[in-house]
């Protein structure tokens, strides 16, 4: 009877009935409500599309990831073999390559800037410590993740890259050793590496860096975008606390924050997160696709010759995003206690930069009042920059 009374309703009401059902089952248009409506801080748009863009381009790579996964096979023996096959015997095999490549080049960049954004307009400041927290974690798995599919072709640069890269635990006392057997599955780099390094790259790294994405957009959801200073009536006088007062009673979800100063609790002028940011978060993000779609026609990815492990010679040179770190370990001599100490200022520098916001406590955020934070950041970002600088003049001779 039910069934008779549904297939003689016109097409048009059978499919609004349709909808209310899913509607009622899911709340998928509250749910929409919720995510389109909420108030995001007008001033500064275009920087706050940093990090949608960032999910957008790991979005890419989980596409591109799968259709080389269609392909490649993890063994040293076949690995080269079935890149070759997609440089040089698939249609558009060569053109995924290079979607991955620089997709991966163009995700560490836009995760960079999204930070440095983040750092400058002090937003992982209190009730935001987590935000940071969990970026910069996802900050290392995006490196992690860029390292590792670095070693997966099995080519010449990618083997050498391998025995390189699988020894850096080495450096660090007691645990190391055994962290590097682990990893390269013996004392040397061989078949149990790559099937390792290839499990870390598609299932391990992915799995925490997707589970942490879900605590940082929640936590993003929970806070509401803090945005920048420029927001904010940051040395409030009598008036304008008057009218701060007046803003948080009429705050728009998710303002007013709650556990912060009150001067930051809501911003001065909101707009709707749709049409204003999430337009600003398109543009962003198709642009910079639409680059890495050129990118990956016009230059591909290279491949060297099939890996030699005999081979004396070979000189790797390290991706650009890791040169700092490669001229770090040719300048760490030989003799082991220096170059754990060298070890042991990198991880200070990481933890330090994971903890900052505990570290940092001043309610404080515009930067040209933050030297304490600001000077070190400048300190940190030269010697980066120094030591890319050195590795570039040892491996191209300038
Ligand atoms: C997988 C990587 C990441 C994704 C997908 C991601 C995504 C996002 C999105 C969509 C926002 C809101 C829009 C915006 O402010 O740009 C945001 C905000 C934020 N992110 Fe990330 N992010 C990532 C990595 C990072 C990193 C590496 C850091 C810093 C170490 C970071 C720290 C923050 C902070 C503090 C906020 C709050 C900004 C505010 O309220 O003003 N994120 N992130």
């Amino acid at each position: 009877m039910i069934v008779r009374r549904w297939v003689t309703r016109p097409l048009k009401s059978r499919m609004r009935a349709g909808m209310e059902w899913f509607d009622d089952r899911t709340g998928i248009t509250e749910l929409l409500h919720k995510g389109l409506y909420e108030a995001v801080p007008k001033k500064g748009g275009w920087a706050y599309a940093l990090g949608s863009a960032t999910l957008a381009l790991i979005l890419l790579q989980l596409f591109s990831g799968i259709f080389l996964l269609l392909d490649y096979v993890p063994s040293v023996t076949d690995a080269f073999n079935s890149l070759d096959y997609l440089r040089s015997g698939d249609a558009f095999g060569a053109w995924v390559r290079g979607l991955h490549l620089w997709g991966s080049y163009i995700l560490i960049f836009v995760i960079g800037l999204h930070m440095l954004r983040t750092f400058l307009s002090a937003s992982y400041k209190r009730p935001r410590e987590l935000n940071w927290v969990t970026g910069a974690l996802l900050f290392f798995l995006v490196l992690g993740l860029a390292i590792t599919g670095a070693m997966l072709p099995w080519d010449q640069a990618a083997y050498w890259t391998t025995v390189v890269v699988t020894n850096i635990p080495h450096y660090l006392p007691l645990i190391g050793d055994g962290i590097r057997t682990l990893w390269r599955g013996g004392d040397f780099v061989g078949p149990i590496t790559l099937t390792r390094t290839f499990a870390i790259h598609v299932w391990v790294l992915p799995f925490l860096m997707f589970s942490l994405i879900g605590a940082h957009l929640y936590l993003l959801r929970r806070h509401g975008e803090f945005g920048a200073w420029i927001n904010y009536d940051t040395d409030p006088g009598e008036d304008e606390e008057k009218q701060i007062g007046e803003r948080i009673r009429r705050a728009e979800p998710p303002y007013p924050t709650k556990r912060i100063s009150r001067r930051y609790a809501a911003p001065r002028e909101t707009v709707p997160f749709f049409p204003n940011q999430l337009f600003k978060d398109v543009v962003l993000s198709t642009l910079l696709i639409a680059v890495i779609f050129i990118m990956g026609l016009i230059s591909g990815a290279p491949l060297d010759a099939a890996s030699n492990p005999a081979t004396l010679s070979y000189v790797p040179t390290p991706e650009w995003f890791f040169l700092p770190l490669d001229q770090f370990l040719v300048v760490a001599p030989t003799n082991p206690l220096i170059a754990i100490g060298v070890f042991g200022i990198i991880g200070l520098g990481a933890a330090l930069m994971v903890l900052l916001p505990f570290i940092d406590r001043s309610p404080e955020r515009r930067p040209l009042r933050r030297p304490e934070v600001i000077v070190p950041a400048l300190f940190m970002a030269f010697t980066v920059i120094f030591f890319a600088v050195l590795g570039i003049n040892r491996l191209y001779n300038l």
